[in-house]
């Protein structure tokens, strides 16, 4: 039983449309479906997150943001998501443990071992069954990042949006790599309309649709 799914990519790539999408297919098989996300997902970690992505704190020591992910992550796992897999939910998560190795690992350039270890302890030990890469250019992905916080009112958490172009192509890099490495990975073309990319995700996932709850 495929039961926790996630879902990654770099800014823009239209994972939380494409979650609430699969989420609500799932729902219409019948299916028990929590929908989250990280950093955040609980009191606690939606705290974290706010430190983490306020557009104030550009001078954060990557050690410190790992060390916040990390946090952030222990108390979800242990809040949210072991709960909703031991009640027999699906979990659909937007972002875990890969985001850390994305970002920390090949975006800032920190140990991967020591990231490693890290969400091995946050997450103790839990493992995606599924996880798909919506995957598109980086240039298109802030472009539509940059569009949504306009029409946000600049109200949108926005301290990785700010990085280089050449930090997001690091951590697109970074998700190629886990995906050629990680059998559980699923790359899934994010270009094109939302419907056409929500055919792409339901096709990815088609084994845990065909399966009945
Ligand atoms: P979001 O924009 O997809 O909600 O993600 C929030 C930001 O946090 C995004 O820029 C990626 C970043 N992030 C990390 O750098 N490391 C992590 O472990 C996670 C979960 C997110």
């Amino acid at each position: 039983m495929t039961s926790f799914i996630t879902f990654e990519g770099v800014e823009g790539s239209g994972k939380t449309t494409q979650i609430r999408r699969l989420a609500e297919a799932l729902r219409l098989r019948g299916h028990s479906v929590c929908t989250t996300r990280e950093p955040g997902g609980c009191p606690i970690a939606d705290a974290i997150r706010s430190i983490l992505l306020d557009p104030a704190h550009g001078e954060m020591a990557p050690r410190a943001e790992l060390l916040l992910y990390a946090a952030a992550r222990a108390q979800h796992v242990a809040e949210v998501i072991r709960p909703a897999l031991e009640r027999g939910e699906i979990v659909l998560c937007d972002r875990f443990t890969d985001a850390t190795i994305a970002y920390q690992g090949f975006g800032r350039g920190l140990e991967r071992d020591l990231i490693s270890h890290l969400n091995d302890l946050a997450s103790g030990g839990l493992v995606p069954d599924l996880t798909l890469l919506l995957d598109l250019p980086v240039e298109e992905g802030l472009r539509r990042a940059l569009e949504r916080n306009a029409l946000d009112d600049g109200m949108r958490e926005g301290r990785f949006e700010q990085e280089a172009l050449a930090f997001h192509n690091r951590v697109r890099e970074g998700y190629h790599h886990l995906a050629a490495t990680e059998s559980r990975f699923r790359v899934v073309d994010a270009l094109g309309p939302e419907d056409e990319v929500a055919l792409r995700v339901a096709s990815a996932a088609a084994p845990v649709l065909e399966e009945g709850p």
